[in-house]
């Protein structure tokens, strides 16, 4: 073959790759779903099998924030313990304002109904808060374990180079960024499009317990295997004082990804509680498994069984 032919061969190759293994998003439904049914190439999971995902999210996840408001500062429900630890140096004009701060999340409760499992510190803003009677919200997101071996570029494919392209075939990442700087010792620290990976909110409020020895410690090895950090501050240590909380799911916003290939809206809650782990284990992520390609139709969706 005449390299000129070659070289013609690997453009019409790349240029194909980009159209249709990483085909951007089509921009009128970045941001929601089409209200009719388009022509393309992608079939939006329904509201079930969003449900399956986020409840593999927060099974595998083990991050999330939680937000909840400020209460009124003369709020009388707080205890003096909580006078002193918050309400004292907390700067004023903050009431009704929303906090949000990351905390340790864990799918522990044995009813399956995905209500998550978090620790309830005595001295935590979000704990203290909940207690003089704000909601809460966690939010968490599909963090993929391994990058995507193809990405789209930043810039748009037409303005690639033809070289550009070529380094993409060929595997290489491009030689430099965005901004034209050699990439040196620079990671990515989200090299991915999380735009287009899927996150949720869990709407609801905060209920401590008390569980019996047996679910005591069920639920200590479950979120100590989830966080083994977590063990030096379980319920009952003698430092700080918490208890074993659940948040109660009132309602789930998910936002899958892009509008035009992923759900995005309310998950009724009869949806999510009815999620088996059979179901969420049966289902795998974008970039569980090295080697995906994030533009791709099926990389996100995998079982054909639900
Ligand atoms: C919490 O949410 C409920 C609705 O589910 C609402 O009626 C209540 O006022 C909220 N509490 C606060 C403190 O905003």
């Amino acid at each position: 073959m005449k390299p000129a032919l070659l070289l013609t061969c690997l453009a019409a190759a790349a240029s194909q790759a980009y159209d249709i293994d990483m085909s951007p998003p089509d921009l009128d439904f970045v941001f929601s779903n089409p209200s009719v049914s388009t022509d393309s190439d992608f079939r939006i999971p329904t509201s079930y099998e969003s449900a399956v995902m986020g409840r593999r999210i927060l099974a595998l996840s083990k991050l999330g924030h939680l937000s909840t408001v400020f209460p009124p500062s003369s709020s009388s429900s707080l205890d003096s313990e909580d006078q002193e630890t918050q309400d004292w140096r907390r700067p004023p004009g903050l009431d009704g304002v929303p906090i949000g701060m990351m905390d340790y999340v864990a799918d522990c409760e044995a009813d399956g109904l995905g209500n998550p499992t978090v620790l309830a510190f005595a001295i935590a803003t979000s704990f203290q808060n909940a207690r003089a009677g704000s909601n809460i919200s966690l939010s968490m997101r599909w963090t993929p374990p391994h990058p995507p071996a193809k990405r789209m570029s930043t810039e748009s494919s037409s303005s690639l180079s033809f070289f550009d392209h070529l380094r993409g075939l060929l595997g290489f990442s491009p030689s430099t960024d965005a901004d034209g700087n050699d990439d040196g010792d620079d990671h990515d620290t989200v090299p991915y499009s999380a735009a287009n990976l899927p996150r949720l909110s869990i709407l609801g409020y905060v209920e401590t317990f008390q569980p019996d020895s047996d679910e005591e410690s069920a639920l200590a090895s479950c979120f100590v295997n989830r966080h083994p950090d977590a063990r030096y501050w379980l319920p009952g240590n003698r430092i700080h004082r918490c208890e074993w909380a659940r948040i109660v799911v009132q309602a789930i916003y998910f936002v899958g990804g892009f509008g035009d290939r992923a759900y995005i809206g309310w998950i009724p809650v009869d949806q999510w509680q009815k999620v088996t782990r059979e179901e969420w284990e049966a289902i795998r992520l974008p970039g569980e498994k090295e080697g995906w390609n994030e533009w791709s139709v099926d990389g996100a969706w995998a079982p054909s069984d639900l």
